[in-house]
């Protein structure tokens, strides 16, 4: 069973200049609701009972968002306001299943997962990008039957635009299992068109084995100097772990850039 998931929180943001300048991103409002909101419901939907946000000093924001009783119960005391109400009893029932860790330097999601590693407690464990929204289907729910079902590793999968490669993460595909699962014999980071064996993407959501742990250690930094979770799954490819492509059948909304950012409100609100 997955019962536990990683969320890294601490990037900076710089692509959301200047919303992010003082703001944490993925408390943006995204039709009226954070972003991160819609991360959590994915994952409690999907059966996790434990979330680790990965934060950093500069991100303290997005606990505080979780700790502010003195300020709801003032104001539940003087207002009585059911919707208030509602909301600080989600928070409230958020916060029981969340634990903070620190990255305090932006070295990469590698980085930030290798922070994880003491709470870990299971075999295998969601890890999610809040950057990435995937609506209409619960994307990690099919993750985890995938997994169940191949005993296997899996990350979301996405076909692009061949132009865009060098954005993503790009898949080295082997063989077909059923109509969304492809077993891989890679994984590359940021390739050129040129270096790309495929156009199939890797999307924020990873279903990953504790023994990536390990592999991270040994992960060196990246052109970018970010430890990237790719370079380790790249890896334990090599050392013959068995990872699988899962084509997601849900939308899916790039909140990290600007107009992926706007344009996800207006997605959002059409459903
Ligand atoms: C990260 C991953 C990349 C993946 C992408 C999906 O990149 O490193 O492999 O394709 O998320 O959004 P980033 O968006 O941090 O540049």
């Amino acid at each position: 069973m997955i019962k536990q998931a990683i969320i890294p929180l601490a990037g900076l943001g710089t692509r959301l200049l200047p919303l992010t300048s003082i703001f944490a991103k993925e408390l943006l409002p995204i039709n009226g609701k954070p972003g991160l909101e819609y991360i959590i419901q994915e994952c409690i939907e999907a059966g996790i009972k434990e979330i680790i946000f990965i934060i950093s000093k500069k991100k303290v924001m997005i606990k505080n968002y979780f700790y502010n009783d003195r300020f709801y119960k003032s104001l539940i005391k003087k207002k009585k306001d059911p919707r208030i109400i509602n909301e600080y009893k989600k928070i409230l029932k958020y916060r029981k299943m969340i634990k903070f860790v620190y990255q305090n330097k932006p070295k990469g999601t590698g980085d930030a997962v290798l922070k994880a590693k003491k709470l870990i407690k299971d075999k295998y464990f969601l890890m999610l990008l809040p950057d990435d929204l995937i609506v209409k289907k619960n994307c990690s729910k099919s993750m985890i039957n995938s997994h169940k079902k191949y005993k296997a590793s899996v990350m979301a999968s996405m076909t692009v635009n061949k132009k865009t490669v060098s954005r993503w993460g790009i898949y080295k595909l082997n063989k077909k299992l059923n109509k969304i699962d492809y077993l891989i014999n890679g994984v590359i980071e940021k390739p050129t068109i040129k270096e790309a064996p495929s156009n199939k993407a890797v999307i924020g959501r990873y279903i990953l084995p504790k023994s990536i742990f390990s592999m991270l250690k040994n992960t060196k930094p990246g052109n970018s100097g970010e430890i990237h979770i790719t370079d380790a799954i790249q890896a334990l490819i090599q050392n013959n772990e068995k990872f699988i492509a899962h084509n997601f059948l849900g939308k899916y909304l790039d909140c990290g850039t600007m107009n992926g950012y706007i344009n996800s409100s207006k997605e959002i609100a059409k459903l």
